[in-house]
């Protein structure tokens, strides 16, 4: 057991019982996460030779590695998760790099789940704004502004400016997007509204991070999303994408879009629970995307609020008695569980505000709070290892074991929640040994806006060797 989790004072033998067969559910030893690391890897190589497997493995067509040398103007959209994010993005050369954020705007649940047309035009709207503030009268008749498009959601891409949607993911269901073209439809978005606007590049948020890290770090091997998905984006020599039936310069390399989220969706190896299996029996994708479902920020809280409902139906916490608001899917979100693992007051107060104040859980006691806090641990810690596994597998499958390099890595679960990195980086440890200390996990902000603008950049130096 993880020397971390919090002891739980009082228990009767019933509540510690059940505690031990969670804590032992979610437990993963090296062992077990070598197994899947082997599988992982095999599902890496099979993904490269076929479509339609269980990793996608996109090739993003976007070959050329930064150098910091770029230089021009572009507008970039971010869009993946909850917000949309305009940017105008200078690259300046000299691996010099101004962003100037328009402003960021929330999807509703309305944009989520409605049409495309009405998404895209809501995000043409925007786009005007960023325009008739940042370039205003600027822009020369027939001029046309490359913007460079991040659309984090998995994608056949069939050039660096095509893309046709296969699944939503993240709490989107728009009608009209999947199985069409993104670039298409945005790009009558923008036509309806006649804004002097060109979509040149299409890009996933993990090709974008592993683009932006590439600029300052030429070790980068893996651009990763931990955040309210995830997923990874690695470069892969061409020779190596054998589903790719194009004639490209054999010594060149392409990032490739893993679309890791899906990985084992047919349950063969996953440590599933019977917490995961509700959850995912319940969400708008079922069988789709179990591995972002074990360990993205969209889903922990509701595997923790599973376990929590588990034990107060057995009576084995707060008396047996729920609450409304603690009765509402989704309704724990992952941000509670940070502020609960990093609740080290002696009488875990912040926990007690949360479950009284915000969840009108009538009253708790402290080995309550102990057990609320051990279950956001063990739904944490067990996020953290799996994610190693997909960190661990592409340092072993591009061999660079026991060398210096480093990984780009985005999103709110890195960046936020308490020991979400360390706990990766001593599952590296396990893996790898002493090796583990010369891999970099850096922080990596903006990947997606700066990525974006880096693709839009090389999709105009690339026209001639793609054909676009
Ligand atoms: C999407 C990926 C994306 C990841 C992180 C997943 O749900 O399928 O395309 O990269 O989220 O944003």
């Amino acid at each position: 057991m993880s020397d971390e989790l919090v002891t739980i004072h009082d228990a009767s033998t019933e509540q510690l019982f059940e505690i031990n067969e969670i804590t032992q559910e979610f437990e993963l030893k090296i062992d077990k996460l070598r197994k899947i690391q082997n599988y992982f890897m095999k599902q890496l190589k099979i993904g490269l030779e076929k479509d339609g497997q269980n990793l996608s493995m996109v090739p993003s067509f976007v070959t050329s590695v930064p150098t910091g040398n770029e230089i021009g103007t572009y507008l970039t959209l971010d869009l993946g998760g909850t917000n949309l994010r305009v940017c105008k993005v200078i690259l300046e050369g000299g691996g010099k790099i101004h962003i100037i954020e328009g402003q960021l705007y929330e999807i509703s649940e309305d944009l989520k789940t409605g049409d495309i047309t009405v998404l895209f035009d809501f995000i043409a709207d925007c786009v005007e704004n960023l325009l008739s503030k940042e370039w205003g009268d600027s822009i020369q008749k027939n001029d046309k502004i490359d913007l460079g498009f991040t659309f984090s959601f998995p994608i056949i891409q069939t050039a660096i400016n095509k893309g046709t949607l296969l699944k939503w993911t993240k709490g989107f269901t728009c009608t009209g997007a999947v199985g069409n073209d993104i670039v298409s439809i945005l790009q009558e978005s923008f036509n309806r509204k006649s804004l002097p606007v060109k979509v040149t590049a299409l890009i996933n948020d993990t090709v974008g991070t592993a683009l932006a890290h590439a600029y300052s770090h030429p070790k980068v091997i893996l651009g990763a999303i931990l955040g309210t998905g995830t997923n990874g984006a690695y470069f892969e020599r061409l020779e190596n994408i054998k589903k790719l039936n194009h004639n490209f310069d054999s010594s060149d390399k392409m990032i490739i879009n893993i679309e890791w989220g899906a990985f084992d969706s047919e349950k063969v190896i996953l440590p599933i629970t019977q917490y995961d299996n509700k959850l995912d029996k319940e969400s708008n994708n079922p069988n789709s995307q179990i591995f972002e479902k074990l360990i993205s920020g969209m889903y922990l809280g509701e595997i923790t609020r599973n376990i929590l409902l588990h034990l107060i139906d057995r009576s084995l916490l707060f008396n047996g008695l729920s609450s409304k608001s603690l009765n509402q899917h989704y309704a724990f979100e992952t941000k509670y569980m940070s502020i609960i693992e990093s609740d080290n007051t002696e009488t875990l107060e912040n926990t007690k505000q949360i479950l009284e104040n915000l969840f009108h859980i009538s009253i708790t006691n402290l080995t309550d709070r102990q057990i609320v806090k051990r279950i956001c641990q063990l739904v944490g810690i067990r996020a953290s290892r799996l994610s190693s596994i997909a960190l661990a597998s592409i340092i072993s499958y591009c061999k660079m074991e026991g060398n210096e390099c480093c990984i780009g890595i985005d999103g709110s679960l890195f960046e936020k929640y308490p020991n979400f990195s360390i706990r990766i980086y001593n599952t590296l440890k396990e893996f790898f040994g002493e090796n583990a200390d010369k891999i970099g996990l850096h922080y990596t902000c903006n990947g997606s806006s700066v990525g974006a603008a880096l693709a839009a950049f090389s999709a105009n130096q690339s026209k001639s060797k793609f054909k676009l």
